[in-house]
């Protein structure tokens, strides 16, 4: 039975949107607004307030459910933009959002922002993407003059090489690393170099 029921789940969940449902359903990411999970949104809460002051115009991609515009307080943008591939994240998202804030089910790979932004976030979410180098310099099209990526991954055994199949297309601007109880995390502010024709 426990086997029918694996290959039940396995098959049904193999599509990518139904797994993250399912995972945020069963509570399996309500770990992202722990104590240990703190260090990294505070990096980027201080990168945003230092870098771009004022009523700045966010996006975030793969946002989860919304812990990012919850920490950063309503008073710290203009515009707050964000997606996730999860129905269920994004409806947890929507429950704390302010007026100023957009949530959208939408997949990073192919969705096309309206609008440009001061800086453009992907906190925990590039490991997703299926191109994280074009992704990131799709994505980079629709800042702002000035605008800035900011990018989070978590220290892993392929962490590194993802690092360095994005750094060709970015100049760093600057990084923290967190550590915590649980895990250490990098985070980068990248300027998007630009791409010759
Ligand atoms: C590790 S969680 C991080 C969530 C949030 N950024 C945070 O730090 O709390 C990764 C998120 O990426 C989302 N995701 C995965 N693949 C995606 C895709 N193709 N498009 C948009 N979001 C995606 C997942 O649903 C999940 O919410």
């Amino acid at each position: 039975m426990q086997s029918l029921t694996s290959f039940f789940k396995r098959k049904i969940l193999r599509i990518d949107r139904d797994r993250w449902n399912y995972q945020y359903d069963k509570g399996l990411w309500d770990g992202l607004k722990g104590l240990d999970e703190l260090a990294r949104f505070s990096v980027i809460v201080g990168y945003v307030k230092y870098l771009k002051p004022g009523q700045p115009e966010l996006l975030e991609i793969g946002c989860g459910a919304g812990f990012l515009q919850q920490r950063l307080q309503t008073q710290n943008y203009g515009r707050f933009v964000a997606l996730d591939i999860s129905d269920s994240a994004i409806q947890a998202a929507q429950a704390q959002a302010d007026e100023k804030c957009t949530y959208l089910v939408a997949d990073m790979d192919k969705y096309e922002p309206g609008g440009q932004f001061d800086l453009i976030i992907f906190n925990e979410s590039i490991y997703y993407s299926k191109h994280p180098l074009k992704t990131l310099q799709r994505y980079a099209t629709y800042l702002k003059a000035n605008g800035l990526l900011i990018v989070t991954i978590n220290n892993h055994k392929h962490s590194d090489e993802l690092w360095t199949s994005i750094k060709d297309g970015f100049e760093l601007l600057d990084e923290a690393t967190t550590v915590t109880s649980k895990s250490t995390c990098v985070c980068k502010v990248l300027i998007p170099l630009k791409i010759k024709s």
